[in-house]
């Protein structure tokens, strides 16, 4: 094989590994050939899309929480999903995943509804992002920003609208040691670093619970 055969096979299955954020649209499209070139999925926190960025407006989402739908390509991932209150983030101190998900099978993950914490300090007209991270089996990460406007009257995706592909589900990964699994969740709540990945993924322990989510919903 050439080795331009070989560099679009490589490109082919890079591109295939990493992830798109369908609902709430994407910052900044980071993903196939339209994207802008100076993004990469790679770059810790958003892509390299810069928080200020107008082209795509913030989507209005429900206080307590709203619809969030990715498009997957791995087999396998695990997924953080963080939060940032403000109109420019770059501090996603909140986190929605605890503990982190581990989703199985390449499609659409649709969640009717990803709760916010209680107590978090939004009103109508809060700006937010969201900070989507799947991280692999091997501790590598991929990272992805949505921006939304917290909304009294904003709903989340109709049924119909939010529907996972057959097979793709998603289980909450059991974090914490011996003594420690408050802390050991705590580094998995703040937004994901190389060192802190170690750390969770070495306290991995058990799957608790497994749930199937968007499903006939
Ligand atoms: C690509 O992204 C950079 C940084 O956000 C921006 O300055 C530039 O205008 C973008 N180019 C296109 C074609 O969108
Ligand atoms: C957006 O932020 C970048 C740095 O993060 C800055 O260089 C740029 O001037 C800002 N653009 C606007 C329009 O504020
Ligand atoms: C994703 O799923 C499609 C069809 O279900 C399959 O053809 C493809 O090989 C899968 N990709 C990966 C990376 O598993
Ligand atoms: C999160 O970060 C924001 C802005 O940096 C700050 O105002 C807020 O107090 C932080 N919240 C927590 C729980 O750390
Ligand atoms: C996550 O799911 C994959 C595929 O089902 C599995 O191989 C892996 O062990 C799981 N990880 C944990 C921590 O359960």
């Amino acid at each position: 094989m050439g080795i331009q055969a070989f560099l679009l096979l490589m490109a082919a299955s890079l591109a295939e590994a990493h992830f798109g954020i369908e609902y709430p649209p994407m910052r900044a499209n980071t993903l196939g050939s339209q994207q802008n070139t100076t993004y990469s999925q790679w770059t810790n926190p958003c892509a390299g899309v810069p928080g200020n960025l107008t082209t795509t407006p913030p989507t209005p989402w429900p206080l307590t929480g709203g619809s969030l739908k990715l498009s997957l390509h791995h087999p396998w991932t695990y997924l953080f999903i963080n939060l940032g209150l403000g109109p420019d983030v770059s501090n996603f101190n909140y986190t929605l995943t605890t503990p982190p998900w581990n989703s199985t099978g390449n499609g659409t993950l649709c969640v009717p509804r990803l709760a916010l914490p209680a107590g978090l300090p939004v009103r109508d007209g809060t700006r937010a992002s969201l900070q989507v991270v799947t991280v692999g089996g091997d501790g590598s990460a991929l990272y992805n920003c949505a921006d939304v406007v917290l909304r009294e009257g904003a709903e989340v995706l109709a049924g119909g609208e939010c529907v996972s592909s057959e097979g793709v589900e998603v289980a909450p990964v059991r974090v914490g040691g011996a003594g420690a699994e408050g802390d050991a969740e705590g580094n998995a709540a703040s937004s994901v670093r190389g060192g802190d990945m170690a750390a969770v993924m070495s306290s991995v322990v058990a799957l608790v619970v497994v749930f199937v989510l968007g499903m006939g919903g």
